[in-house]
């Protein structure tokens, strides 16, 4: 039988790669979460986790961390790293709202964002998570010259997002506006997510930003 939300809450609890609101970790998470110190990877609205299981193959010598408010998509990805012994993967439930309450300044050494959600209508710019009230908190916990990337397949997300890091000063590193236009040769970017795979499977356009902040 299928597992409901409520078993997959009790779950995502129980597992040793995961953590729910986790305060007092703030500076703590290379030696309280994980064992070693390595560069740690943040994957905000992960949802299933796809890129952070994915990093977590390829760079055995980095940590990554998927957070997302959703527990039972999160549960997939604590659950399939668990399974396949990824110590290098884990998984946590919160509000991005408070990410630099979690980690602290130059913690992070790198964030990815994959396919958040576009939040359309002006009331809603704010809950976007390239505006600038999010991008403060990225660049607290960011070290210097560390990398934010996002993929989308929103023209408003995408127009907004190069709107708003040109306000607020950031470097634009790439900017792809038709990501699968021509040959990828990053393996990273062709990581396909639920979402990604979903808009795909309708013809629409992936789009892929990354910047820093200077
Ligand atoms: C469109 S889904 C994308 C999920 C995944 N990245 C993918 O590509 O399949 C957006 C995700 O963002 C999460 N999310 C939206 N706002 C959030 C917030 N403020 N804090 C935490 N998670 C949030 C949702 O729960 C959802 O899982």
């Amino acid at each position: 039988m299928p597992k409901n939300k409520l078993q997959k809450f009790a779950e995502f609890e129980m597992f040793p790669n995961t953590r729910t609101h986790p305060m007092g970790m703030k500076g703590h998470w290379n030696t309280h979460f994980f064992t070693t110190d390595k560069p740690i990877t943040l994957e905000l609205a992960c949802g299933r986790g796809e890129y952070s299981l994915a990093m977590g193959r390829m760079f055995p010598d980095r940590h990554f961390i998927g957070i997302d408010k959703k527990g039972a998509r999160l549960w997939v990805g604590a659950k399939t790293a668990f399974e396949q012994g990824l110590e290098n993967v884990g998984f946590v439930r919160t509000h991005i709202e408070f990410v630099d309450t979690y980690f602290k300044r130059d913690e992070v050494s790198e964030i990815w964002l994959p396919f958040p959600d576009p939040q359309p209508g002006a009331s809603k710019a704010n809950k976007r998570l390239s505006s600038p009230r999010f991008l403060k908190g990225y660049e607290r916990i960011l070290q210097t010259n560390g990398k934010v990337h996002l993929k989308t397949d929103s023209d408003l997300l995408y127009e907004y997002t190069l709107e708003t890091l040109e306000d607020y000063g950031c470097k634009l590193l790439k900017n792809m506006p038709d990501l699968y236009s021509q040959s990828v040769n990053d393996p990273l970017l062709t990581v396909q997510t639920t979402y990604e795979k979903r808009h795909l499977a309708k013809d629409r356009v992936i789009k892929y930003v990354c910047w820093q902040f200077e």
